[in-house]
């Protein structure tokens, strides 16, 4: 392995922060110096499962172990904050063949407003199939989604559902 050299931005809704999500950030904090997970504070989103502040809180126990890991938010354009806070590149994972044509003109639009690379990693391919809306979808028909988010993000969607009163 290189060594790790360069600051990279993890964004995402981290709605809940899922393994596959983690797995990405275990593989990209091997290889950058500086990684800031940014979860998107995104308005047109009308009924976010966790609040940004929970989503951070979740995204800081699950990454305390990585010294070069850290956690903020972000509103507006990525590009924007990508500029503001002096990244070097945006780091994505890369699940299916349709996650890559979005992500493609994204990577494009981002280079093209702000100068930055995307670089993708694949998604380990037992998580393909992950995403934090199948999760929700999930855990809230009573399915069990042990296997596919990090223990304390588990726990915490047990306390969240029991404060609601849900079943
Ligand atoms: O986890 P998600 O919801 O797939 O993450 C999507 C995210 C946050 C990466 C994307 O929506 C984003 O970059 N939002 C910020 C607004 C923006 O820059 N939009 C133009 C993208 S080229």
């Amino acid at each position: 392995m290189a060594t790790p050299h360069g600051h990279a931005v993890y964004p995402g809704s981290f709605d809940p922060p899922t393994n596959g999500h983690l797995d990405v950030v275990a593989r990209a904090a091997q290889v950058f110096a500086t990684l800031t997970v940014a979860v998107v504070v995104n308005p047109q989103k009308r009924s976010p499962y966790f609040r940004v502040e929970e989503r951070k809180e979740l995204l800081r126990r699950c990454t305390a172990q990585y010294a070069n890991v850290r956690v903020e938010h972000f509103r507006g354009l990525l590009a924007d904050y990508v500029k503001e806070i002096g990244a070097d590149v945006i780091v994505k994972g890369l699940r299916v063949v349709s996650d890559f044509e979005s992500e493609m003109a994204f990577a494009h639009m981002n280079r093209s407003l702000a100068g930055v690379d995307t670089m993708f990693l694949m998604s380990d391919s037992s998580y393909s199939f992950v995403s934090s809306s199948l999760i929700k979808e999930v855990f809230l028909q009573g399915g069990d989604v042990t296997r596919y988010v990090p223990a304390v993000v588990l726990e915490y969607m047990n306390t969240k559902r029991h404060a609601n009163g849900r079943t």
